[in-house]
């Protein structure tokens, strides 16, 4: 296997990139733990994104993802997902992520795996049915709208996955495989406090794999990565495979 410091091309290594709210914030996106800015400092994250939420206020829980969706669409991609996306050319590159926006899959990113779905999907909640309809637009936050109806009778709702919720399946299972098959897991833009998706670097530093963490603030997993990068996710990832000689040593 070619090594990950010392191919010019890197032809034939595998990344897998793990990112998380962090690399969409340069975007404009709110990340979900900063205390001031942060989506859960707004609202309780335990009623507006959760079945429970959902039973109880479908309308308040499909307003808010209403005003996310229109904001998601409203921001462009940022250097750190062209650069995500640029690796491409050298690289076999997975791209897991826990975010629900598409700003990986619009740099040009094409294999990405979303662990906690997508907010550019919908479904009924009740016979599973794909919402194909445009949703509608939603510029400004308003407290309540009523979710449109599946011909079932079910309630629309974003495929998102709320608290208490499994992770989807083949999603899941793609992103395993995409990091035990890693020559080097970049860990972008997380926390790393949500599980089970804050186990897939974990695994990585368990199977002796590389792993680079990108992140201005120290987390759970910074102790146990290879190399820790306290900068920000568009400033560091453009030029991080030509800096992993030096890094990796
Ligand atoms: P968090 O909001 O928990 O963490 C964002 C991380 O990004 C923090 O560690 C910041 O220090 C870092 N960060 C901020 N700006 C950055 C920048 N410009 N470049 C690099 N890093 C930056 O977001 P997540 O870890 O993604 O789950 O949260 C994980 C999950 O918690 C989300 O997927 C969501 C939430 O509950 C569900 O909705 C299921």
């Amino acid at each position: 296997m070619p090594s990950i410091t010392h191919s010019r091309y890197f032809g034939g290594v595998q990344v897998t990139v793990f990112s998380g709210a962090g690399i969409s914030a340069e975007s404009g996106v709110p990340t979900f733990r900063d205390a001031e800015t942060g989506l859960w400092a707004q609202v309780d994250p335990y009623e507006i994104s959760s079945s429970h939420g959902w039973r109880a206020h479908p309308e308040r829980v499909w307003a808010w993802y209403l005003w996310r969706h229109h904001m998601m669409s409203a921001v462009a991609p940022n250097d750190a997902h062209r650069a995500v996306a640029a690796w491409e050319d050298y690289a076999d590159v997975h791209v897991v992520t826990q975010n629900v926006d598409n700003l990986h899959e619009r740099a040009g990113s094409n294999r990405v795996h979303h662990v906690h779905g997508s907010l550019f999907e919908f479904h009924c909640d009740r016979c599973g049915a794909g919402y194909l309809d445009e949703v509608p637009d939603m510029p400004e936050p308003v407290a309540t709208v009523e979710p449109p109806r599946c011909g079932c009778g079910g309630l629309i709702r974003p495929n998102v996955v709320w608290f208490g919720e499994p992770l989807p399946d083949d999603a899941w299972q793609r992103s395993v495989d995409a990091v035990v098959n890693a020559d080097l897991v970049v860990v972008v833009g997380t926390s790393s406090v949500v599980y089970p998706a804050a186990g897939l670097p974990e695994l990585a530093v368990a199977n002796g794999t590389p792993v680079i963490e990108v992140n201005p603030e120290p987390t759970p997993l910074s102790d146990s990565a290879t190399v820790t990068l306290r900068e920000k996710a568009a400033s560091a990832l453009p030029g991080l495979l030509q800096r992993l000689p030096v890094l990796l040593g």
